[in-house]
């Protein structure tokens, strides 16, 4: 394992760490509700927890609003003055909006979908850019008690369908466009031929976000800006049971069907909430900025709920990090004076590949404190980072979590106390967190040993279920090693208890940070005329972590071409969308597959990056060695 770096190192004689982590596993439920008493309710709970393995309720009984505790609540302090929102458009327009004026701007918000219609329990879907009114459609969604989902901008309308049918959501929100490298990307457009496909929408509102001219349907389609026009500045904040769901968030898992993640409204918010605090040590004056989309569970927790919740001020941006230069990013730094800077290992890479000039030309010395999420981060980006971003003076807080665990669950946590920080290690447990490396048989692995990540106790921000699928809910995280939440994950826990998590271990793909599962990209290729069978692999790649291979047979009269290459993507591009464009096809005659009709996936990637046959023979399941050195030798001749 790589050595120390410790900037802050006097500050960890383990003993405050230790302490609240110790009393957090030993007494949870005293614990957690000391931490749900940082928020306000309207009804105090009657049970911290009701746990019917694996299905956990938290803090039953009592009765809370999401909106209220990141508007409201701040409204009748000092705080009502103090940026909520700094948020910069692409083009270079901004918006800033203090607590008081978003307060106002959910409530309207909220009138307006009242008026549509919408009541508590009803389904919404939010397909917009990055502009202030996807945080405040969300904030008012929660206002009123209806769940929402937000699908990322980037999906396509059969993305965008899929979502929409699985969730049956009654009204769709959409802008006519939002603005990424220089032009405006029409939403509208995907968004009328995702409604052809999905019935239940009754009524879409679409933000002007452009000025684009767009078709609207009379009687379905609204202007937001006029339904505004006949909105109130009051609607009273919903009191909802904390387990009532906020949203639902679609991410990929092993079979080709997105999983519609549930999520609470109570226990997500105080896991959020608590932390946000541990982590980022935020303080009253800081400007907190994460970078990520709010179509990922990052953007949804770390722009939105708990920076809100928690009173701070929160930088959003629209557009891309390389827009109108690379400098774009470091420009928003020092206009804003951003404290806290929170973004991705792909970003960090491509940065770093473009050369530490851009950074260096800004004033970066108002941050004091970087984060890293969404893959595993390399030393060798970690130390870029480090030095050429945080001046080798902030500390990096490597925060591993998934769109199951609402947050973060394993982090340095510098407002608790600051670890040695070792490149590449996400370093202990949050309080109340108890993970820990098994074996395949479920027994803990030694240290410095590679196993599989499980979390052995539940924790209020984890998923509820998958959406209208609790079997599925069962069956992917708490069948494999019963009692525990299996993450997926391969991990290894060293000598001193640092945890350093290595990607995953099931078939979920991390390209650039993004989720995306082989089969998904599988069916997607199939759907290709040409195509007969698929397999997607990934390989390595120094800036998106993972790049994606596709092999594929082609049917009886196609023959492999680069012309036909092309047009695979293209088609996958479209199907998926432009995360999912593969780095390379491969059009094989065969795919290797076990005698019980596995594809070797393994073999394929060991293909895909060259590796030697060495480093495969033993690693498929089911296959013995001569099977799969053969079936490697015909693959490597062939392509
Ligand atoms: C997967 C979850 C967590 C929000 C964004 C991604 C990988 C995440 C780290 C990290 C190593 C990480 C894991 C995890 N991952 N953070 N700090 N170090 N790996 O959410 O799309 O649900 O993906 O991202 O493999 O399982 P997601």
């Amino acid at each position: 394992m790589t050595g120390s770096i410790a900037p802050e190192s006097k500050y960890w004689p383990r003993k405050r760490y230790f302490e609240l982590y110790d009393e957090s596993v030993r007494h949870p439920e005293e614990f957690w509700a000391e931490e749900a008493r940082q928020l306000d309710w309207f009804r105090t709970w009657d049970k911290v927890l009701e746990w019917d393995l694996p299905f956990a309720r938290w803090f039953v009984g009592g009765e809370l609003n999401a909106s209220y505790l990141c508007v409201d609540r701040h409204i009748a302090t000092a705080r009502k003055n103090k940026v909520a929102l700094y948020w910069e458009g692409e083009p270079g327009d901004t918006r800033v909006l203090s607590y008081a004026t978003l307060y106002r701007e959910v409530n309207r918000c909220a009138s307006v979908l009242k008026n549509l219609g919408v009541v508590k329990g009803d389904k919404v879907a939010l397909y917009l850019p990055m502009i202030p009114e996807l945080p405040i459609f969300m904030l008012a969604c929660g206002r009123i008690g209806a769940t929402f989902t937000v699908v990322f901008s980037g999906f396509t309308a059969q993305a965008l369908a899929d979502r929409i049918n699985d969730l049956q959501a009654k009204v769709l929100v959409t802008a006519d466009a939002g603005y990424r490298r220089g032009s405006p990307v029409p939403l509208k457009r995907t968004t009328d031929e995702a409604m052809d496909l999905s019935p239940s929408v009754e009524k879409a509102v679409v933000v002007n976000r452009a000025g684009l001219d767009v078709e609207m349907k009379s009687g379905r389609d609204f202007w937001y800006h006029h339904l505004l026009s006949e909105a109130s500045d009051h609607v009273d904040p919903e009191p909802v049971e904390a387990s009532h769901p906020l949203y639902v968030l679609y991410t990929s898992g092993t079979t080709g069907k997105p999983k519609g993640v549930v999520h609470s409204t109570g226990g997500y918010m105080v896991y959020n909430h608590s932390a946000f605090k541990w982590v980022f040590d935020a303080k009253e004056e800081s400007v907190f900025w994460c970078t990520a989309d709010i179509g990922w569970v990052t953007g949804h927790s770390y722009i939105v709920y708990a920076p809100l919740a928690f009173g701070a001020t929160s930088v959003m941006y629209e557009g891309a990090p390389n827009y109108p230069d690379l400098g774009r990013w470091w420009d928003i730094i020092q206009t804003y004076r951003v404290n806290i800077l929170y973004t991705s290992p792909t970003a960090i890479r491509m940065f770093m590949q473009a050369g530490e000039e851009w950074s260096a030309k800004h004033d970066l010395s108002s941050l004091d404190l970087l984060g890293s999420v969404g893959e595993p981060i390399n030393p060798e980006a970690w130390l870029w980072y480090f030095k050429h971003i945080g001046g080798e003076r902030c500390p990096i807080v490597d925060t591993w979590w998934q769109t199951e665990t609402g947050g973060i669950l394993i982090a340095q946590a510098p407002a608790i106390e600051l670890p040695p920080l070792k490149p590449g290690s996400a370093s202990f447990a949050l309080p109340g967190i108890d993970p820990q490396v098994v074996n395949e048989k479920g027994e803990p692995t030694a240290p410095g040993e590679r196993g599989l990540l499980i979390i052995k106790k539940p924790w209020p921000g984890m998923l509820m279920t998958l959406y209208g699928d609790p079997e599925r809910y069962k069956e992917v995280y708490w069948s494999r090693f019963p009692g525990s939440y299996y993450t997926g994950d391969y991990a290894i826990q060293d000598e001193e208890g640092y945890f350093w998590l290595l990607g995953r271990a099931d078939e979920v793909l991390k390209v650039a940070g993004h989720r995306l599962g082989t089969l998904e990209l599988e069916n997607a290729a199939v759907a290709f005329g040409p195509v007969a069978e698929a397999a997607a692999v990934s390989k390595p790649d120094p800036v998106k972590g993972e790049a994606i291979v596709i092999f594929a047979i082609l049917r009886e009269g196609h023959e492999p071409s680069s012309a036909l290459e092309k047009e695979l993507n293209a088609h996958i591009r479209s199907t998926v969308g432009p995360i999912a464009t593969p780095e390379r096809v491969f059009f094989v005659k065969k795919l290797p597959k076990t005698r019980s009709g596995k594809i070797m996936r393994r073999l394929l990637k060991a293909v895909a990056t060259e590796a030697v046959i060495g480093d495969v023979t033993t690693l498929e399941d089911g296959a013995s060695m001569d099977e799969v050195k053969a079936a490697y030798e015909a693959l490597r001749k062939e392509i």
